[in-house]
């Protein structure tokens, strides 16, 4: 049996643990309100693989199998403390109303802790979300000096809350399409662009640069580049920092990322696959601007490339045609409906289809992803990890991997390699399923 080559070696979650969160938006809300919900007793936090999931440690026989918050010396919640910047100021009690995810009568008990936490003034550029306008938006000559003053607001944070841990969730706007270049290739080129206010750096890019030079972990909730950089991962390494990106997987990638692997696990053939979204909410306005959405497009359109692999199966995937809508439609509000029509073949090449309609409710669903993140990501930092957490790729849709590996998009090969490693952090045995310890008789 493998086993793991480690003794757990990860710093105990002492203090508060700061989250610090660009884009103050529908997600970022609904992960707070529910938090702070969680905290009174009022809710359980339902979709959070931290707080209810449990995961098996040894063989079947020995049913060992705590809770993951039990087994992991992960932050408590009762130490989170939220903080991050907006363009809006405004209070998130009225974010909460404005985004209307949340009913008012679950606002009502958590309204004071709400109403206490406001956005800081933030790094923007119209030019990158061009649907919203800022009304607090930080000024400097470059955006090396707009670093800067993200730095002095995560410190002045960090000690006016007396956190002894930080992490950062970008939770903002999708931002428009950007192709890495040379000056996002080496950190020192890198540096001299901030200084020279290069228009290929994003606002994002601001942000994560900030929290890397800190030594705190970033998470891009978004399909932007950001940290998807070689100049940004070689920053982490250096400061000790993980990263973990790219884009909440929680919606309509995510039962994607579960109907492909079956389909391919039968060899049964896809000749299309359309998914389109209906969304109302301020995400499906910024993706309504054609540049944003070619940020999400892409995020969204890797998953089935990775997952059906067409050049080892040309004959079942090599002609499936593949493409994805979303519609900003404002009625709807974040209550988003997404729908997949799949076109597949099966023996002697007969076709059928397969419909699925999911009436999601996007924040519900990403708020949960945005906390177990925000957990793992601390205990990482404590473990001594940096750069690219490629075990969180369970989370994302289009999960960031070194260079030269290609990502794993399947839901349940990502659940399985996440479990591995938190077992290889614990010094607890891999598991393998290999299965043959239970018939072997002469063990
Ligand atoms: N909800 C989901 O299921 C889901 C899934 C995957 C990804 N996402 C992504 O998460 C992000 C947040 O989604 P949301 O529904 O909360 O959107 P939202 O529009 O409600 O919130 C985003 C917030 O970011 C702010 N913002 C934009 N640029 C900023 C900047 N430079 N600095 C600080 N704030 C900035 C906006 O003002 C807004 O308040 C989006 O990029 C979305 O695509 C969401």
């Amino acid at each position: 049996m493998p086993t793991a080559k480690t003794k757990p070696k990860i710093k105990p979650a002492r203090g508060k643990l700061g989250v610090l969160i660009p884009g103050m938006g529908a997600v970022a809300t609904t992960l707070i309100a529910g938090t702070l919900s969680i905290r009174k007793g009022l809710t359980s936090p339902v979709g959070s693989l931290t707080q209810m999931g449990t995961i098996r440690l040894g063989k079947r026989t020995e049913e060992r199998i705590p809770k993951i918050r039990e087994f992991l010396p992960l932050a408590n919640l009762e130490d989170l403390v939220f903080g991050g910047w907006d363009i809006h100021g405004k209070d998130m009690y009225r974010m909460c109303l404005d985004t209307g995810v949340l009913r008012k009568k679950h606002l009502t008990p958590i309204r004071n802790e709400l109403k206490a936490i406001k956005p800081m003034d933030a790094v923007f550029d119209p030019e990158y979300v061009r649907r919203l306008t800022a009304k607090r938006a930080k000024k400097a000559p470059t955006k090396m000096a707009l670093a800067k003053l993200l730095i002095q607001d995560i410190r002045a944070f960090k000690k006016s809350e007396g956190c002894s841990r930080l992490v950062m969730i970008w939770c903002g706007s999708t931002e428009t399409y950007l192709e890495k270049n040379s000056i996002h290739d080496d950190l020192a080129l890198f540096e001299k662009a901030l200084k020279e206010n290069d228009p290929s750096i994003a606002p994002s890019m601001i942000y994560a640069y900030a929290a890397l030079r800190e030594g705190i972990p970033y998470i891009n909730g978004a399909p932007n580049l950001t940290e998807n950089i070689p100049a940004l991962i070689q920053l982490a390494k250096k400061t000790q920092s993980p990263v973990a990106g790219d884009d909440f997987k929680t919606g309509q990638t995510m039962m994607k990322t579960v109907i492909a692997p079956a389909l391919k696990a039968r060899m049964l053939g896809v000749s299309g696959w359309f998914s389109t979204n209906i969304l109302g909410n301020r995400d499906g306005e910024v993706l309504d601007d054609p540049d944003s959405f070619k940020t999400k497009e892409k995020s969204k359109l890797g998953v089935l490339e990775y997952i059906l692999q067409p050049k080892l199966y040309p004959e079942l995937y090599l002609k499936a045609y593949h493409k994805v809508r979303i519609n900003y439609y404002p009625p709807r509000g974040d209550n988003k409906e997404g729908w997949d029509n799949i076109d597949i073949f099966g023996w002697m090449g007969y076709p059928m289809q397969i419909k699925i309609d999911f009436l999601c409710r996007d924040s519900i669903l990403a708020a949960p992803v945005a906390l177990d993140l925000v957990l793992f990501m601390d205990m990482a930092k404590r473990a001594g990890k940096s750069g690219i957490q490629e075990w969180l790729s369970f989370y994302f849709k289009n999960p960031i991997v070194r260079e030269g590996l290609y990502p794993e998009h399947d839901l349940s090969i990502q659940l399985s390699k996440m479990k591995n490693n938190l077992r290889h952090m614990m010094g607890e045995e891999l598991i393998t399923h290999l299965g043959v310890e239970y018939y072997d008789n002469s063990k």
